[in-house]
Order: structure tokens, then sequence, then C-alpha cells
């Protein structure tokens, strides 16, 4: 059976309506991240990339009203503008190098560094788009993620979540300094596989669509046995949150 992988664009464009219903998680994380935003008197020139929804931008706009707010997706930035209106909205890949290079004092990114294809060449991008001293606020998800799937599924998923380490690797060996690092498993419950199954899909971090019915009701009853809990099953998402500084 296929697993999570890392989804294609066009599927959080699907998902840019029901994103919300099912995002407690990353809604969680916008605001642990927003905990570490800076004062607003401290940045001028602010980028979010894949702001999706806007569950952080709404955080970030509170304090930074002229930020320039992007993302991949046109359907996913139309539902942002809808939530928080008034700021700069532009598409744009956050894989690729980044507009105004050298020019940004803060970069955001919530819950969109894990499905990078290539971390390290991408937070490269990012830091040469700061400014000196400028910094990077980002939250993401790390090892251990969603281990309880990978049981029930067999063998690893195509997601590659990383360690604190591997992580910590890649922002310094491109130069930027570690200012703040945290992390935090946080276990969460869903009312029964299928609706644990259906908060995964509806996110856009998407499974398989090739997976055959009778797979899926074997994945249903499997995780219910192998991982209950009073109120249905749970998972475990670890949160990392990171201010990195180019030094
Ligand atoms: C899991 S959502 C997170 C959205 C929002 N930041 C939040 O905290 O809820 C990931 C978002 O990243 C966007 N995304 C995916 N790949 C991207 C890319 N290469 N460049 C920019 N945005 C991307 C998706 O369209 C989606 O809106």
């Amino acid at each position: 059976m296929n697993t999570l992988h890392s989804p294609p664009r066009a599927r959080f464009a699907e998902k840019a309506k029901s994103y919300d219903a099912h995002a407690k998680v990353q809604a969680e994380a916008a605001e642990w991240l927003a905990q570490w935003l800076p004062p607003e008197s401290t940045c001028t020139e602010v980028l979010e990339l894949g702001a999706g929804t806007g569950l952080f931008t709404q955080h970030l706009a509170s304090q930074y009203p002229n930020a320039t707010c992007t993302d991949v997706s046109q359907e996913m930035l139309a539902v942002c503008q809808e939530r928080v209106s008034g700021l700069n909205y532009s598409i744009q890949d956050a894989w690729q190098p980044l507009p105004k290079p050298g020019t940004w004092d803060l970069i955001t990114a919530c819950s969109l560094l894990q499905w990078a294809p290539d971390p390290l060449e991408v937070v490269n991008n990012w830091a040469h788009a700061l400014a000196t001293d400028g910094r990077i606020l980002t939250a993401f998800f790390i090892a251990p993620t969603l281990p309880e799937m990978e049981v029930v599924m067999g063998g690893t998923g195509p997601v590659q979540w990383r360690s604190t380490a591997q992580w910590q690797d890649i922002f310094t060996s491109v130069g930027l300094r570690i200012e703040r690092f945290e992390t935090d498993s946080r276990c969460y419950t869903f009312a029964s596989a299928m609706h644990f199954w259906k908060a995964i899909h509806g996110t856009g971090a998407t499974v398989s669509r090739r997976i055959k019915p009778s797979a899926l009701l074997r994945f249903f009853r499997d995780y219910e046995d192998r991982f209950p809990d009073p109120k249905g099953v749970y998972s475990t998402w670890t949160f990392c949150r990171a201010e990195l500084i180019r030094a």
C-alpha cells in the first residue's frame, strides 16, 4: 500500500476549501510559531511562503500589515486573502530562488518546510533572500510524525521526516545561525481511523488514490486495533520551530 507522499501542488489547490475544517494540527503549529514573531519595529520587509489559507498569516498580519504573503497555489491564496485582507499577495514557488534576494528582514513559513524536495537547496535559497541580520521564522514537522501510520502500513512512507540533528545541520551548513530551536511532540485523537484518514486527506497531506477500498478498510481496522484511544484513535505529530539568523 502506498503511504503519505509529498503532495503535488495541485492537490493543495483542490483542498483550499476543505483545509481549515481538517487543519487542527496546522492551526496549533501556526499559533505556536506566532509566539516567536519578532516585535513590530524589528522588521520592515516581511515575506511569508506557503501561506495556504492564512492560519499563520492572520498572526503575522496583526504585527506586520505590510507583509508579502505568497503561496504556489492561487486557490489557497484566494482563501487566505478572504481571511486576511490588506497584505500584498503573490504567487511564489518556495522551492525556487526567492524575489529581491538580500532584502528580506523576515521570512516565515509554517507547515511547509517538511515537504521541500531538497531542503538544503531550499534553505540555502531562503538564506540568500535575507538581508544581513535578517531572520527566518519557520515551523514544520519532524521525526517522529505519524509513526503509527508507518507501523500499520509497513515500512517508511515517502515523506522523509528528518530529525532535529539533520535539520540543524541543514541550517548551519548554509550559514544560518540558530537563534532558537524547539521541538514538541503532541498526540491527537480522532473519533475513528476513518476520521484520522479524512483529516490527513483534507489538508492535502494526502494519500495515494490508488489504495483499493479493501486495503483502506484493512488499514482502518488495523489502526483502530493497534492505536486505540478512549475517544477513538491517536496519532503523534512532532512540531519544530526555528528562528534562524543570517550572520
Ligand atoms: C500544509 S499547508 C500550510 C499552510 C499554512 N502555512 C498553514 O500554516 O496552515 C502547505 C501550503 O504550502 C503550499 N505549498 C506547497 N508547495 C509549495 C511550494 N513549492 N511553494 C509555495 N507554497 C507551496 C500549499 O499550496 C499549501 O498552501
